[in-house]
C-alpha cells in the first residue's frame, strides 16, 4: 500500500531493479561509451525501438511516427489566444486527443471556445499592464484551480489549493499583469492532487509581452511562431492504450515518452539562420539538461532570458539545466549549417544526485515507469533538420545588442534580514521544509513577512537528499549566492558567489542541489491590502503533493 504522503520505503521496493530496463522508446541512453550518434533517420530508430519495447507497455500496432513539432496555431491543442478586454472562459474537462498513432489519449485540459474556434490548453498572451480576465468552469469530477505560475499576484487570484474550485463551480481570475515580458505557466494546483492533474494535462503557458520585448523582437527580426518558438517539454508515462498513467502516492513521476508542445518525439525543420527557443519544463519531476547537438558536439547557444524575462546581457552556453517549471530563453544559430544537416535537441546525462538512499529511503522509481530512462539519463528531445530557404539563401540576423534589457543589477543585500530554510527527508520518508510538511502542519502560515520587506532566504539542502526545484508563489526573485555546490554546478559559475548564467535573471523556481545552500533575494513590495497567503514548495510535483510545501503570509 502506498502512503501518498511519504517517500517509498526501500524495503518495500524489493524487485525494483528488474524494472530498470534500457529499452527507452525513442531515446537511447548514450552514456555507455558508444558516443553520441546524432542524425540517424528518426523513422528507423522509432521502428527499431518500438519493436524492441513492444513487449512492454507499448501499443503493438505502433508505427514509426515522425511528427512535426506542433507550433501554436489558431485552434486545437496549444492554440495561441491573445487575451483582450473580454473575459475568456476556460472549462477544465476531459476529452481525447490523437497524440500517438493508434488510440486517442484522454487529456484533462482547459478548453476554450471563442466565436466557434475550439482551443485546448491555449497559449495565452497578454501585454504587461493589461488585466488578465479568465473564468474557470470546473467540469471535472473533483476540485481544481488555475494557478498563474510566476505572476506577481494576490492570494485570491493565485489559484493555489487554498482556493479550490469544486466540480460544477466557477471562479474568476482577474488581475493586472505586472510581470516583465516572459513565458509563464498556468496549471492546476489542488492540494495533494497537483501532480496527477498536471500529468493528465492541466498545464499550459502564458506569454507576457512588453515594450522592451517588442523592441528586441523587431531588432532581431525573429518572427514569433517561425523562428521564435516555445518548446513546452514534458515526459509522460504512456500505457499500451495510449493513456497517460499516473498513480497518486508514487515517487517522482517520470515517463517513457517525451512530448514537446504535445507532439511526441517531434521533428522541426529549420532554415540556416538564427532561432529563438523558449524552453519550458512542464514535466512533473524530470530535470532536463538541454543541448543542441550537431555531429555529437553542442552548438553554441546564447542564453537571453530566464523565468521572469530577459537577462541584462546575453551569455554563451553549451548546455543548461532545466528543472520542472523552469523556463529558459535561448538563441541558437543554425546559419553555418547546410541543408540536410541534422541537429538533436538532446538532454545530456548528468549526475542525478538522488542521495537520499543514504537515509535508507529510495524511490522505487522504475516500478511505475516501464521504458522510462532513469533520472539523469541522456534523452533525445527533438530532431531538427536543416532545410533550404525558398531561394537557397542563408538568413542573416543583425548582431545581438550587448544589453538586452533594463534588468537592474543584483541589489546589495548585505543588510537584508536573513531567513534560513533547511530541506530534508525525515526517518518516515517525508520531505520537510524547516521540519514542516503540509500534511503534518496544515495550511496555517509557517511565517509572516511584512509587506514591503526585503529579505534574503537562505535555503540549504541536506546532503542525503536530491535536487529540489524550489518555487515561491506571487513573486519573482534573484539569486544572491550558491555555496557548497556540486562540481557540475560550481563549474558553471560566471559571476561571483557561485552564480551561473541561469542565476542572473529573475526566477520563480531555483534548484537547490544536495549539500548546497542557495540564497535568494525577495522584495515583498506589493499593492495588495490585507494578509496574502502564498505557497513555498518543491516543484517536483510528487514532492509537493507529499507535503513539501508550506504556506507563508505577507501582512501589513
Ligand atoms: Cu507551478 Cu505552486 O506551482
Ligand atoms: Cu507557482
Ligand atoms: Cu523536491
Amino acid at each position: 500500500m502506498t502512503d501518498p504522503n511519504r517517500r517509498t520505503l526501500l524495503l518495500a521496493g524489493v524487485g525494483a531493479s528488474t524494472a530498470l530496463i534500457g529499452g527507452a522508446v525513442w531515446w537511447r541512453s548514450r552514456n555507455a561509451g558508444s558516443g553520441p550518434s546524432v542524425g540517424s533517420a528518426s523513422a528507423e530508430r522509432s521502428l527499431a525501438d518500438t519493436e524492441k519495447s513492444s513487449a512492454e507497455a507499448e501499443p503493438t500496432e505502433a508505427e514509426p511516427t515522425v511528427a512535426n513539432l506542433r507550433i501554436p496555431g489558431r485552434e486545437g491543442l496549444l492554440a495561441e489566444f491573445k487575451l483582450g478586454a473580454e473575459p475568456l472562459l476556460l472549462r477544465a474537462n476531459e476529452a481525447a486527443f490523437a497524440l500517438f498513432s493508434g488510440a486517442a489519449t484522454p487529456l484533462w485540459h482547459y478548453a476554450a471556445d471563442v466565436a466557434g474556434v475550439a482551443m485546448a490548453n491555449p497559449l495565452l498572451s497578454i501585454m504587461r499592464g493589461q488585466t488578465l480576465h479568465v473564468r474557470l468552469h470546473n467540469a471535472l469530477g473533483e476540485d481544481t484551480t488555475i494557478h498563474w505560475h510566476g505572476m506577481h499576484i494576490d492570494e485570491a487570484n493565485d489559484g493555489s489549493g487554498l482556493h479550490p474550485v469544486a466540480p460544477g463551480d466557477e471562479r474568476v481570475y482577474q488581475f493586472e499583469v505586472r510581470n516583465r515580458a516572459g513565458l509563464y505557466l498556468y496549471h492546476a494546483h489542488p492540494h495533494g492532487r497537483t501532480g496527477m492533474q498536471f500529468q493528465r494535462g492541466l498545464a499550459s503557458a502564458l506569454l507576457v509581452l512588453d515594450d522592451e520585448e517588442i523592441a528586441l523582437r523587431q531588432r532581431l527580426d525573429l518572427p514569433w511562431g517561425e523562428r521564435d518558438i516555445p518548446l513546452l517539454i514534458a515526459d509522460k508515462q504512456i500505457g499500451a492504450d495510449n493513456a497517460i498513467q499516473y498513480e497518486i502516492g508514487a515517487d517522482d513521476w517520470i515517463g517513457n515518452r517525451v512530448l514537446i508542445n504535445w507532439t511526441p518525439e517531434p521533428v522541426l525543420d529549420v532554415v540556416p539562420g538564427l532561432y529563438r527557443f523558449r524552453l519550458a519544463n512542464v514535466a512533473n519531476a524530470r530535470m532536463f539538461r538541454p543541448a543542441f547537438l550537431h555531429r555529437g558536439e553542442p552548438l553554441p547557444m546564447t542564453l537571453i532570458g530566464s523565468d521572469g524575462g530577459l537577462l541584462a546581457k546575453p551569455w554563451p552556453v553549451d548546455d543548461l539545466f532545466l528543472a520542472p517549471a523552469q523556463r529558459l530563453d535561448v538563441l541558437v544559430d543554425f546559419s553555418e549549417l547546410e541543408p540536410g544537416d541534422e541537429v538533436m535537441l538532446h538532454s545530456l546525462d548528468y549526475v542525478a544526485m538522488e542521495n537520499e538512499d543514504e537515509a535508507t529511503f529510495q524511490p522505487n522509481l522504475m516500478r511505475h515507469h516501464p521504458g522510462a530512462a532513469p533520472m539523469g539519463s541522456a534523452i533525445d528531445l527533438m530532431q531538427i533538420r536543416v532545410v533550404a530557404t525558398g531561394d537557397g539563401a542563408r538568413v542573416h540576423s543583425p548582431p545581438l545588442p550587448p544589453t538586452l534589457s533594463s534588468l537592474p543589477p543584483l541589489p546589495d543585500t548585505g543588510a537584508w534580514p536573513l531567513r534560513p530554510f533547511v530541506l530534508r527527508l525525515d526517518d518516515a520518508g517525508r520531505w520537510l521544509i524547516n521540519d514542516w510538511n503540509m500534511h503534518l502542519n496544515g495550511h496555517a502560515p509557517m511565517f509572516e513577512v511584512k509587506r514591503g520587506a526585503r529579505e534574503v532566504w537562505e535555503i540549504r539542502n541536506s546532503m542525503a537528499s536530491m535536487p529540489h526545484p524550489i518555487h515561491v508563489h506571487g513573486i519573482q526573485f534573484r539569486v544572491v549566492r550558491r555555496t557548497l555546490s556540486p562540481p557540475d554546478i560550481r563549474g558553471r559559475a560566471v559571476a561571483g558567489d557561485g552564480l551561473g548564467p541561469t542565476d542572473l535573471g529573475l526566477l520563480d523556481t531555483v534548484v537547490i542541489w544536495p549539500g548546497e545552500t542557495v540564497a535568494i533575494a525577495l522584495d515583498f513590495a506589493q499593492p495588495y491590502r490585507g494578509p496574502q497567503r502564498y505557497m513555498l514548495h518543491c516543484h517536483n510535483l510528487e514532492h509537493e503533493d507529499m507535503g513539501m510545501m508550506v504556506t507563508f503570509a505577507v501582512v501589513d
